[in-house]
């Protein structure tokens, strides 16, 4: 981040320049047809520098590219100085500049390799040992709820980065998971969420994890208070809560006032962005259900990714290759989304999850120094597992009119391999099937010869696929909490290099902030008619069909 807007960038121009000279040469067909090497120059075979095992296949030779486009991409990258900001955050400089913090995420999954300053960073591994202690201590039985019962069911109670991380991984670990340890994820403030889950919850038996780096997080403690007393109704004696309810936050103050004692709290830090947290204390859940050793396994997953990031050169960079290509049709050929398409059931969160990290990181419009940026910054990220997303929403990406840039994940080897892995093959057959299709289309002249006599002419237009849209491949043995560390620091570190190149700060969300505000004063305007004041018609109007037909 030089300071400048990206678009000023010499590498944005001469990239600009390549879009529009080569753009109506940058055919797949011909691309791949003229180059029996393309496969090979672009890909890239990923093996963590701490376990051998932990390894993928980046393949990114299906996307719209040449060499002297993808050297500019690097240039791009060098010019908007990603390597030294990338310095300054495993040094622990405050890059997150609107709020004056580092952002060390990386510190949280260190093992003592980075030599990071700040202060927090010496702490983790305590917080680390009392993970593991309590987990453990739960996970034997040792752990007794209030009326000597062992702990079956654990609610997490939190939102945004302090749930999405522990249900998105608690899923896709779930073949490591503890079977008799039941795991609930509340979030939504809509009192169904809670209702729902309560049902199936037994207060003796039953552990609250309060998850909030604030503390002040409206929906989480309306949650928490409406958890804590549903558990009291039962259990009577409030002193019973300290077997029940435990804390995960940055602030001391508010967990003790809540009534949950500092003991029974697992600290972390202010730059540990929520959205980054999963391998804070906010993977408490993670660990109950999938074991500590597991969740310290994926935390050396994400160290492994975290190394290669910082020392492996642009060329062989994966989060490098993975932001450019991004920019690459954000910024020059104009696509709006970006699809996650895991081929693997465990990953289904796996969408869900970037949304947050990516649009709460990346979604941003004002550079850091203030400036209007004159470009797009991050795309709007969704996807779905295959191959469900293929009965979906499959036929807008294959002919529809939008450019929609996906990547395309799977494991060489299922944890179910049912049916003498039959299921499996056929799940990769379409996960090898549908960027081959994306790529390559069908051309008229081969639907003509399909359909014969039959043919009218408006059956073989619609039956035409134009090809030509992009997609990378990630293809992992198998789906192990290290390879799941690596993928996810993998797309962490692609969201800092884009947000780099695009001159934003990733790490605030001052954009949650104003509905939050307005919400506060709505609902202190609630009560009768008379009381809704300072409002648009809409909204009053709104307001008023509430008041009139809610039955409270
Ligand atoms: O949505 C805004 C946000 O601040 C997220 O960044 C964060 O993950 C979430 O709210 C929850 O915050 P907390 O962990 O403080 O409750």
């Amino acid at each position: 981040m030089s300071g400048r807007l990206a678009n000023e960038y010499k590498a944005w121009q001469r990239l600009q320049d390549l879009y529009d000279t080569d753009r109506n040469r940058l055919i797949l067909k011909d691309l791949f047809a003229k180059d029996p090497q393309r496969f090979t120059k672009f890909s890239r075979e990923y093996v963590s520098p701490d376990d051998p095992s932990t390894t993928f296949l980046l393949d990114f030779s299906k996307n719209l590219i040449t060499e002297p486009i993808f050297t500019a991409l690097l240039d791009l990258v060098r010019e908007a100085q990603v390597e030294e900001y990338r310095e300054k955050m495993f040094s622990g400089e405050h890059i997150n500049t609107s709020e004056d913090r580092a952002v060390l995420h990386i510190a949280l999954r260190n093992f003592g390799d980075f030599k990071i300053g700040e202060s927090g960073v010496d702490e983790v591994d305590k917080v680390l040992a009392h993970i593991k202690e309590f987990s453990e201590s739960v996970r034997s039985g040792a752990w007794k709820g209030y009326t000597g019962k062992t702990i079956d069911t654990i609610v997490n109670i939190g939102i945004g980065g302090s749930d999405l991380g522990p249900v998105m991984v608690t899923e896709a670990l779930k073949s490591y998971a503890k079977r008799d340890l039941t795991a609930h994820f509340v979030s939504n403030i809509d009192g169904t969420h809670l209702a729902e889950t309560v049902r199936l919850c037994n207060p003796e038996t039953t552990l609250f994890i309060i998850a909030s780096k604030t503390f002040t997080t409206q929906e989480t403690i309306t949650n928490a208070t409406s958890a804590r007393d549903w558990f009291l109704a039962t259990a009577k004696d409030k002193a019973h809560v300290a077997k029940h309810f435990v804390a995960l936050s940055t602030n001391t103050k508010a967990v003790t006032e809540f009534g949950i004692s500092e003991e029974n709290m697992f600290q972390f830090w202010d730059w540990v962005g929520g959205r980054y947290s999963l391998w804070s204390a906010i993977g408490l859940s993670i660990a109950l259900v999938i074991g500590y050793d597991n969740f310290e396994e994926l935390l050396k997953g994400a160290h492994g990714m975290d190394k290669h990031f910082r020392t492996a050169p642009l060329e062989q960079n994966l989060p490098v290759i993975l932001a450019v290509l991004g920019i690459w049709y954000n910024n020059f050929y104009g696509a709006q989304t970006h699809a996650l398409l895991p081929y693997d059931q465990y990953l289904h969160k796996f969408a869900d999850y970037f949304q947050q990290g990516d649009m709460e990181s990346n979604g941003k419009s004002v550079t850091k120094n203030g400036h209007q940026v004159k470009y797009q910054t991050g795309p709007i990220l969704w996807g779905a597992a295959g191959t469900n997303g293929q009965h979906s929403f499959y036929q807008l990406v294959h002919q529809g009119t939008k450019l929609i840039p996906a990547d395309f994940l799977a494991p060489a080897t299922s944890h179910n391999p049912i049916t003498n892995s039959l299921h499996h093959r056929i799940l990769l057959s379409n996960f090898f099937a549908q960027p081959e299709a994306l790529a390559f289309g069908k051309t008229e002249d081969e639907v003509r010869k399909e359909l014969g006599p039959n043919a009218t002419e408006p059956l073989v237009k619609s039956k035409v696929f134009g090809g030509n849209r992009p997609s990378n491949s990630i293809i992992f043995p198998k789906l192990t909490p290290s390879t799941l560390g690596a993928l996810i620091a993998l797309y962490e570190h692609k969201i800092f290099t884009q947000g780099v190149v695009w001159g934003i700060n990733s790490f605030d969300q001052m954009g949650v902030e104003l509905g939050k505000v307005l919400a506060k004063n709505i609902l202190a305007q609630l009560g009768t008619p008379e009381d809704v004041k300072g409002h648009d018609s809409s909204t009053t109007g709104l307001i008023h069909y509430y008041q009139k037909h809610r039955k409270e």
